[in-house]
């Protein structure tokens, strides 16, 4: 007996379709998942069983079991394959009707008590589901609202013998909190008014909000400099609905929404450390992963201590800031991540940091100077 389940692979921030077949044989028992999975979704064979078995469903014992992702060329990684694969098995035994399954979407991550629980990147894989013509998405109870945003109906289900009984008629859709409209409107940040003086800086951040402009604050320490970067994306115009989407599935991707916030209003902010890598500064990895570059799309990635971060990383830099996208290359396939961002940077005018403050004297000496302006890339 042969079902299909259907779902969304991300290549990126880009849906593509996969589906989840499964197939039940006469033979030695087995279960086996073939269709280039990654390790969490090959461990999907130990959650779905658990999950199955704990929704007091049947597990066929004596039987091989076949579970194919096709197509076999595209990587499938992470663990919301596990609810379209426990459903086409569960199909695939009679346990429910197959040709209501394949008018569904689903995605989600099985607990071994059977709960559903929300992965990251669901508003990307519903956005799939409706290009597909799919009306449904069977989704975590957490991950609706954010389901919704894509313009699907979701199906929020907290256990999978939840998702069956609503697949086998027994139940109605679950309903699903829509997100107060409070929560839709974005999360003030720091207030520029809060800056006493500083009436230069404050223009020159309020011609950079005005014009997109990147901007370079460097003078004495304690004079503010953090401070005003930190106000810069209160002043930004406000994103407009496409561009709320846009931020919400890299952050999404990224895993980073909360639940009760399931769409970014307000333009992002990011401050990453000076520590931080290359790749986790632009995106990368195996499975391509939005960078700070990227999640700070549309918004503002500050640089405190322009100085300290290394070279190799401020020169990464170059290529998103001139075109505005990153293109991840790997062997699996390339993804490609949206990163118009504002860059602000921080610093000292010399090491010694008392450079353009008049009560102290710098003792900074020339070479030391230029070395310390020769980290700044022309
Ligand atoms: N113009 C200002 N208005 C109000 N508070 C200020 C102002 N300038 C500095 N401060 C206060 O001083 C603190 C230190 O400022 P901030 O950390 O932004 O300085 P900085 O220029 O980044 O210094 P550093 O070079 O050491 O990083 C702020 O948290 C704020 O409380
Ligand atoms: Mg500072």
């Amino acid at each position: 007996m042969l079902a299909r389940a259907v779902t969304h692979a991300l290549v990126g921030l880009e849906p593509r379709r996969v589906e989840v077949e499964a197939h039940l044989q006469l033979g030695v028992p087995g279960f086996a998942i073939v269709g280039l999975a990654d390790r969490a979704c090959q461990e999907a064979k130990h959650r779905v069983r658990s999950g199955v078995v704990s929704a007091s469903l049947e597990w066929p014992l004596n039987r091989r079991i076949t579970v194919n992702l096709a197509p076999a060329a595209l990587r499938k990684e992470g663990s919301g394959f596990d609810l379209p694969i426990s459903l086409a098995v569960l199909a695939a035994t009679r346990q429910l009707p197959h040709e209501r399954l394949a008018e569904h979407a689903s995605v989600g991550e099985l607990a071994l008590d059977g709960r559903v629980r929300p992965v990251a990147g669901t508003l990307a894989v519903a956005e799939g589901a409706r290009r597909a013509g799919l009306r449904w998405v069977i989704c975590a109870a957490e991950s609706a609202p954010e389901a919704a945003l894509a313009g699907v109906d979701p199906v929020p289900v907290r256990h999978l013998a939840e998702a069956v009984a609503y697949l086998r008629g027994q139940i109605d859709v679950p309903s699903f909190e829509p997100v107060p409209p409070e929560a839709l409107t974005g999360e003030l940040g720091p207030d520029l008014a809060e800056v006493r003086g500083q009436e230069r800086a404050r223009r020159a951040l309020e011609i950079a909000a005005a014009g997109a402009h990147n901007l370079l604050l460097a003078g004495p320490p304690g004079t503010g400099k953090t401070m005003l970067a930190r106000r810069l994306p209160g002043i930004l115009p406000p994103l407009t609905r496409q561009e709320e989407l846009e931020v919400t599935r890299i952050h999404s991707v990224a895993g980073l929404l909360p639940p009760e916030r399931p769409l970014v209003t307000a333009p992002p902010f990011r401050s990453p450390h000076h520590g931080a890598s290359a790749p986790a500064m632009v995106g990368g990895g195996s499975a391509p992963r939005p960078g700070e570059v990227s999640l700070a799309h549309r918004g503002v990635l500050l640089l405190d201590e322009l100085p300290e971060f290394p070279r190799s990383v401020l020169e990464a830099l170059r290529q998103p800031l001139e075109d505005g996208v990153v293109a991840v290359v790997r062997a699996g396939g390339h993804a490609i991540f949206p990163a118009r961002f504002q860059l602000v940077g921080t610093m000292n005018m010399c090491p010694c940091g008392a450079r353009g403050d008049p009560a102290v004297e710098c003792g900074c000496s020339s070479q030391r100077l230029a070395a310390y302006r020769e980290k700044l890339s022309r």
